[in-house]
Parts: structure tokens; sequence; C-alpha cells
């Protein structure tokens, strides 16, 4: 009796360790920028019948943010539609299959071998996973409206999204439609004093430190075709870019001025 209760406390401890990251449990992230508001706008397409939107805003108090669902002409077949968050922005050619992957900056992966996202522990999701931590579309047409505390609108971090995409696809997992974020408020940076630490149990690292420092673990940069940069966190990033840009564009004069002459 004893040992099969210690082996089922085994079998449940790797299974529950199987469910979570590499990189550990999707960070709650508290300081989304107050105001931060983008939308998703599924394309006009002959290929489907697929239309609506996906509006995501950061709350108000920065925590978390606010996804607004609304798509219509789903197919009568194949559902329940699964819906995710992607890595990479639709090319041009919009194209769904080149997003890549779902959005995972902690590196849980998704393969049919994996449990699936459980609901009660979003935080062991994938970031993008929005239909495993919220609900698949089902019928023709799906509204919903929900806070995600991972996904985030903040950028420099892993988890921020504006930059990327949302597919839609069948429950075979065939992808029907996708479409990029495109922003339509910046906001403003949350501040990072006075608003206290989120400390939730269960093993959270808080998002951001004291004095506004982002930790070491609890964000981590995510960039998916692997190109890790030494993922610095986010203000001096901010500087850093703009150096960058900037000596880039000297660079690129200083270039033009000398073939020019
Ligand atoms: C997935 O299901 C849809 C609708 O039933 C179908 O059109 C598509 O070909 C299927 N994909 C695969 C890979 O079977
Ligand atoms: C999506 O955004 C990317 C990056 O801004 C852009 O290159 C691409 O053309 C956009 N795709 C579509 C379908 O508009
Ligand atoms: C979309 O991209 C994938 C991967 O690059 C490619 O295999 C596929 O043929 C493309 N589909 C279309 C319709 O161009
Ligand atoms: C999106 O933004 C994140 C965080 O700022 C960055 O790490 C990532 O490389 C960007 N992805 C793309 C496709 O631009
Ligand atoms: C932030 O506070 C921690 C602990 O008080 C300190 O170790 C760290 O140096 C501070 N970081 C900055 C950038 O001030």
């Amino acid at each position: 009796m004893r040992s099969y209760a210690l082996i089922s406390a085994l079998l449940t401890t790797s299974v529950a360790a199987q469910t979570t990251g590499k990189l550990g449990d999707a960070a709650i992230i508290s300081d989304n920028p107050v105001g931060a508001h983008y939308v998703a706008t599924f394309p006009i397409s002959e290929k489907n019948t697929v239309r609506g939107t996906v509006k995501a805003e950061s709350n108000p108090d920065g925590k978390g943010v606010h996804f607004e669902v609304s798509v219509s002409g789903l197919p009568e077949a194949g559902g329940p539609w699964g819906y995710h968050l992607h890595a990479m922005p639709v090319p041009e050619d919009g194209n769904c299959t080149k997003t890549l992957a779902h959005l995972d900056p902690y590196e849980r992966g998704n393969t049919p071998a994996a449990p699936k996202c459980d609901k009660e522990k979003p935080e062991t999701c994938e970031v993008g996973d929005l239909s495993g931590k919220h609900g698949a579309m089902s019928g023709t047409s799906f509204t919903a409206s929900y806070d995600d505390q991972y996904a985030s609108l903040k950028e420099g971090i892993g988890a921020f999204f504006g930059n990327r995409s949302i597919v839609i696809h069948y429950s075979n997992s065939t992808r029907i439609t996708c479409a990029n974020f495109t922003m339509l408020t910046a906001g403003t940076p949350a501040s990072p004093v006075g608003t206290g630490s989120p400390s939730p149990s269960g093993g959270f690292s808080s998002v951001v430190g004291p004095n506004g420092t982002a930790p070491p673990t609890g964000a981590p940069t995510y960039n998916p075709p692997a190109t890790p940069t030494g993922s610095e966190p986010s203000p001096s990033q901010g500087a850093g870019s703009v150096i960058k840009t900037s000596f880039g564009f000297g660079a690129l004069l200083a270039g033009v001025v000398a073939f020019v002459l």
C-alpha cells in the first residue's frame, strides 16, 4: 500500500514536472503599459470565410491583458477551433505556416505526447495557448472576453505579443486563418514603484523587483528561431537599441558619403 502511494506520488510529480516549461512556470505580468491597445483583424480571403478581430488591451492596473475575441464564418465542421498567439508575424503573402510555433517563451512545448494545457494551472501552459487557457472556439460565430495574466503588451520581454500574430486552426491543427497584431495605442509604461509585487503563491517569481529591475528568469526574452542575444532586461535594452540604430545609421551615412565621394 505504502509503495503504491509512493509510486503514484512519484508519477504525479513527474507528470506535473512535464507540464511546466523548461524555464519554469510563466510569470504573471503586472507592469503592462497602461492603455496599451492592439488588435488583430482576420483578413478577407477567398480561402476561408472566417472574419473578425481579437482585441487586446492592458488592464488599467497593468496586471494582465484583457482580450475580446469576436469571429464569424467559422466552418460548419472540423471544430472546436483552437487559437493561439504565434511566435512570428504573418508574412506578407499571408501564409499562416510561417508564423511558426505558439508563443512559448518558457519552452513548455506542445508535442502530441505532452499533456494538454490545464486551465486550472494556466502558468504551466504555453503563454500563447489562449484556447487552452480560456476555451476553444465553437459554433460558426464565437465571442469571448477574458483576462490573461501571462501574455503581455510590455515590449522587450518574451511574453510580448504585440509584434506577433494569432492563428485559428481546425481540431486536426490545420491552420484556417491568421492575423498580425497591430498597435492602436502604445500605452504608458507602468510605474515600477508602488504597484507592489504580485507575490502569487505556487512558486511564481515576481515580475518586477522593488526598484523596477526585471528578474533574471521571470520573463525570458523569446526569439523563436533561436538567436540568443544575451537577454538584457527592458530599460537598458531600449536605450541600447536606440544607440545601435543611430550608430548603424551613422555608419550607413558614412558609407553613402564615401560612395558619393
Ligand atoms: C483538417 O480538417 C479540415 C476540415 O475537416 C480539412 O479540410 C483538412 O484537410 C484537415 N487537415 C488534415 C491534415 O487532415
Ligand atoms: C505582418 O507584420 C509583419 C511585420 O511588421 C509584416 O512584415 C507583414 O507584411 C505583415 N503581414 C501582413 C499579412 O500584413
Ligand atoms: C506556406 O509555407 C510553408 C512553409 O514555408 C510551405 O511549405 C507552403 O507550401 C506554403 N503554402 C503556400 C500556399 O504557399
Ligand atoms: C517581438 O518582441 C520581442 C520582445 O520585444 C522580441 O524579443 C522579439 O524578437 C520580437 N519578435 C519579432 C518577430 O519581431
Ligand atoms: C535593485 O534593488 C536590489 C535590492 O535592493 C539591488 O541589489 C539592485 O542593485 C537594485 N538595482 C538597481 C538597478 O538599482
